[in-house]
């Protein structure tokens, strides 16, 4: 479908046309003096010169060819040659029948790219803390974005699995209980099925590890020999790491479904080992990895550069593997695996300058070809009032699950005070409103910017806020209910005649603006621009709901139109919560 305003734009370049002007000139935009006029062109200025008459002669030329327009419908030169205009409200109204029957309110489907999107992020043996928390968030609404437009996108977690830290926890478990048979070089048996450990002990243990690393030189090298050792696939070792995977996994996917999160693959630094050293060669042999200072690096920079950018390490110099190399390699696997027209990854923006290196550096050394592209998206912090990175009150980390435990106890309060829930559904309500509150207080931010984290705020029922979206969408709901319980037939209500008043009519307008918001929600990957339209949207529906008689309107056809553009509202409203990656629960 059409964006209302090309329509609009249309009518007035076909007037520029008849009037004997370029019809490039018509081009309009929304009225910035809402005051004055709906919409405004000023191409009439622009045009002055090459016509040789003043701006005014042609505006007012175009103003006449536009006089009984049915989209525009009134129009109006000003001085100096501005043209202004009101929509037809007929035509409005036709407009947003459409949309309320199209696919996907009238939005084009985009040629199909297939993408694939890195986020969530996750360390296997550690918990999730807050800093995980907008990787998963904001990835999940851009996956759902892109294919809401019609793009075939790949979620990937790409866990951190591979590193040290697994030496870590293997050097203490071994520390303390060295008679596991894992441990038994000459053990050729099964090993058990049971992991000699539980979450829990494995959160507590890489901590220890990793402290007692940073005290104790001896204790660093027996877990970088056994990261050695599960690296070069020492049997023991790979069944000990395995375990390690199940039980973090298993209780990842735990809080990834809390958080309505969902990955198509689970693949970690570790899936590509095994293709890194055939890369490493090629880099050799193209000319592109050279050994400095002991490491095998690639040089990345540019001569536009105003910032220094560090050579690519591709190895250590005892010839580990980093982060970097595991990211080239994920980026060599992805290509040859899915060909992806665009790769997306979602980091803390301190990850910047990484990117920049990585990315530069797959394009020298043909990881992927010149029409792949490569996108970083870097946000910024989640912070606490005091402005600083968000911890718990005693000022440790704050652990993702204990974050989303306070702002359901919070939000459970809140539901109790409404008398007409049971305590079983108030709990699972709480849940839902609980996601809303915590991703609409984070994707309604530019994702670059950092924010602070404020549960009297998010959590409100007022304001610009996910509940309030939510309550929104219950009120619609419950006057849909009605309408049914009165005998009302939804399938045979419709809209397209013109709006009875202001908010019938704001409303209808803030509904038009989907299919525009909606292609620069795609085109910049930018969650933050669907919060900003379902506020407005919303805003516009209790005013109307306010000034409008809605159930009890006597006039059957008028009744029909309004409970048609509230249950659009509704759609709209849902789909666009679904793409931020939450719901709404049927009361509140
Ligand atoms: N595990 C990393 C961290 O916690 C994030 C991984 C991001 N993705 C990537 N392909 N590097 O910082």
């Amino acid at each position: 479908m059409k964006k209302l305003l090309e329509c609009i734009s249309e009518e007035v370049m076909n007037a520029f046309e008849a009037a004997g002007y370029k019809r490039e000139a018509g081009r309009v935009s929304v009225s910035n003096r809402p005051d004055l006029c709906e919409y405004q062109c000023n191409g009439a200025m622009a045009l002055a010169k090459e016509a040789h008459c003043a701006p005014i002669q042609i505006a007012n030329a175009v103003v006449e060819k536009l006089q009984g327009n049915a989209v525009i419908s009134k129009a109006e030169a000003v001085m100096p040659g501005f043209i202004n205009m009101f929509i037809s409200e007929e035509f409005l109204a036709k407009y947003v029948g459409e949309m309320s029957t199209a696919d996907r309110f009238g939005m084009d489907l985009k040629a199909k790219q297939k993408i694939v999107i890195d986020y969530g992020g996750p360390n296997v043996a550690k918990a999730l803390h807050v800093g995980h928390l907008r990787s998963a968030v904001i990835g999940e609404s851009v996956k759902r974005i892109l294919r809401f437009a019609g793009h075939e996108v790949i979620g990937d977690i790409h866990m951190g699995d591979w590193g040290l830290p697994m030496g870590l926890i293997m050097t203490e478990l071994k520390e303390r209980k060295p008679d596991l048979v894992y441990f038994d070089d000459s053990y050729t048996g099964e090993y058990p099925k049971e992991a000699p450990f539980t979450v829990a002990e494995l959160e507590e243990i890489y901590p220890t590890a990793s402290g007692k690393s940073k005290e104790d030189e001896d204790y660093k090298a027996r877990a970088m020999e056994a990261t050695f050792k599960l690296q070069s696939g020492v049997r023991g070792y790979r069944a000990l790491w395995d375990k390690i995977i199940d039980v973090s996994v298993n209780d990842l996917k735990k809080n990834y479904e809390k958080l309505n999160v969902e990955f198509d693959l689970w693949n970690g630094e570790s899936s590509v080992h095994d293709i890194i050293p055939a890369m490493v060669e090629d880099m050799k042999k193209g000319g592109h990895a050279y050994i400095s200072e002991g490491a095998l690096v690639v040089d990345v920079k540019e001569e536009t550069d105003t910032k220094e950018v560090p050579p690519c390490m591709i190895l250590k110099s005892d010839g580990a593997s980093l982060y970097n190399t595991t990211d080239l390699a994920t980026i060599l696997d992805r290509n040859n695996k899915y060909h992806p027209d665009h790769i997306i990854y979602l980091t803390d923006k301190r990850q910047e300058l990484y990117f920049v290196q990585v990315f530069r550096c797959a394009r020298k050394t043909g990881l992927v070809p010149e029409t792949t592209k490569l996108t970083h998206i870097g946000f910024g912090t989640m912070n606490g009032k005091d402005g600083k990175p968000f911890k718990t009150r005693e000022g440790g980390v704050m652990r993702l699950e204990y974050l989303v435990r306070d702002i359901n106890e919070e939000m459970l309060k809140k539901i109790r005070e409404n008398k007409g829930i049971d305590s079983s559904e108030a709990e699972k309500t709480a849940e839902v409103v609980g996601l809303s509150a915590i991703k609409y207080g984070d994707l309604s931010n530019q994702a670059s910017k950092d924010y602070i984290f404020d549960m009297d705020r998010f959590t409100s029922f007022e304001g610009n806020t996910g509940p309030y979206i939510l309550y929104t969408i219950v009120r619609i709901k419950s006057i849909l209910e009605k309408y049914k319980a009165q005998g009302g037939d939804m399938t045979a209500v419709k809209i397209g005649t013109k709006p009875q008043n202001e908010t019938e009519k704001e409303l209808m307008k803030a509904l038009t603006g989907f299919n525009q918001m909606m292609e620069s929600a795609v085109e910049e990957l930018a969650p933050h621009k669907i919060c900003a339209f379902i506020y407005d949207l919303a805003n516009a529906l209790n005013s109307f709901y306010h000034e409008t008689k809605i159930l009890t309107e006597e006039n059957e056809a008028v009744k029909s139109q309004y409970i048609a553009l509230i249950d659009l509202t509704k759609r709209v409203l849902e789909t666009c919560i679904d793409l931020l990656g939450f719901s709404a629960p049927e009361r509140m």
